[in-house]
C-alpha cells in the first residue's frame, strides 16, 4: 500500500446515532492494525435504510455496522446470510464480497463469547449459565453461547412465553430452556447475563437474591460509566466484585469481529476497552 491510497470506507447506521462510538472503537483499530480506513456514523430516516444503503455501497463503501432500530432491515437487505445472522434474525454487519453481493453477519454474540472468554478469561464450557431476556439482543447472542457448550443455558423473560419460544427456537443447538422468575427460587448460576434492556431506564429484572454465589460471574450486555443497576445489585449479593463485568467489553468484542470480516486482521480488544474507557 503506498499513502496515496484512498483509505475504505465504513460506516454505521442507526437512528439515533449521536452516541455511537463506533468511530473511535474502529480507528483506534485501524491504528493498532496499521489498517488504512474511514469510518464514519450516519442517522438513517427510518422509510431510508434501504436507499442509503445502496448508496452507501453503489459510491465504493465496503462494509456497514447496522445498530437501532435497523438490525431486522438489514437481515432483509443482505443477499447472503452466515449462519450466525441466519440463527440471530438479525444483522449488525454488512460487507461486500469481491463479486459485489453483500453478506450480512452478526457478530455480537461472537463479540459477547470472546469478551467472557479470552479478555475476562471467564469459563464457558459444562458451566450452568443463566440468561434474562427475550428480546432481540438475547435472540442475537444464542446460537455463540451454546456454541460454548455451557452444562445448560436458561433463558428466563417477564414475558415467560417469549423465553419458551426461544428455547424452542434453538433447542437443536445444545442444553437450552426456559422459565419464569418464581421458578428460578433456590437456583444458583456460574454465569449470569443480563440481556434485557431494564437498565437502560435503571430498572432490575425480578431475580431472586439465590441467584448469585460469590463465585458467580455476572455479564450485563449494557454498559454504563459506573457498574449498572444489575451490576451493584450482584455486588450487594456478594459477588466478586472482579467478576462483575459490562457489556462495553462486547460492544468492542462485536466491533472487533466486524473488523475481523471486513479487513482480515482481528484487533487486540483489551488495550483498546482500556484506552476508550479513560
Ligand atoms: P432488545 O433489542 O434490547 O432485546 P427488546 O426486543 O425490546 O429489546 O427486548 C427487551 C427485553 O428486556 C425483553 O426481554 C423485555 O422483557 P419483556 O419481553 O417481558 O418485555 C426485557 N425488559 C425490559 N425492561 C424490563 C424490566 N424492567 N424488567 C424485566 N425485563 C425487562
Amino acid at each position: 500500500m503506498t499513502s496515496s491510497d484512498a483509505p475504505a470506507r465504513y460506516a454505521v447506521f442507526g437512528n439515533p446515532i449521536a452516541h455511537s462510538k463506533s468511530p473511535e472503537i474502529h480507528q483506534a483499530f485501524a491504528r493498532q492494525t496499521q489498517q488504512n480506513i474511514e469510518y464514519s456514523k450516519k442517522l438513517v430516516e427510518p422509510e431510508a435504510f434501504s436507499s442509503v444503503t445502496d448508496a452507501f455501497f453503489a459510491e465504493g463503501g465496503m462494509g456497514l455496522n447496522i445498530t437501532v432500530p435497523f438490525k431486522q432491515e438489514a437481515f432483509n437487505y443482505a443477499k447472503v446470510l452466515t449462519p450466525r445472522a441466519r440463527a440471530a434474525g438479525a444483522v449488525n454487519t454488512l460487507a461486500k464480497q469481491e463479486d459485489g453481493t453483500i453478506i450480512g453477519d452478526n457478530t455480537d454474540g461472537v463479540g459477547l463469547v470472546s469478551d467472557m472468554l479470552h479478555r475476562l478469561q471467564w469459563t464457558l464450557k459444562d458451566k450452568t449459565v443463566l440468561i434474562i431476556g427475550a428480546g432481540g439482543a438475547v435472540r442475537g447472542v444464542l446460537l455463540p453461547l451454546l456454541h460454548t457448550e455451557p452444562a445448560s443455558l436458561t433463558i428466563v423473560n417477564r414475558t415467560s412465553a417469549k423465553a419458551k419460544a426461544l428455547a424452542e427456537h434453538f433447542v437443536d443447538y445444545g442444553e437450552i430452556t426456559a422459565c419464569d422468575f418464581n421458578s428460578l427460587q433456590g437456583s444458583s448460576f456460574d454465569i449470569v447475563i443480563n440481556g434485557t434492556s431494564a437498565s437502560l431506564s435503571g430498572e432490575l429484572p425480578p431475580i431472586p437474591i439465590s441467584t448469585f454465589t460469590p463465585e458467580t460471574c455476572v455479564y450485563d450486555m449494557v454498559y454504563d460509566i459506573g457498574l449498572t443497576p444489575f451490576l451493584q445489585f450482584a455486588k450487594d449479593q456478594g459477588v466478586t466484585a472482579t467478576h462483575l463485568a459490562d457489556g462495553f467489553g462486547m460492544l468492542v468484542g462485536q466491533a472487533a469481529e466486524s473488523f475481523y470480516l471486513w479487513r482480515g486482521v482481528k484487533p487486540d480488544i483489551a488495550p483498546i476497552i482500556e484506552q476508550l474507557k479513560k
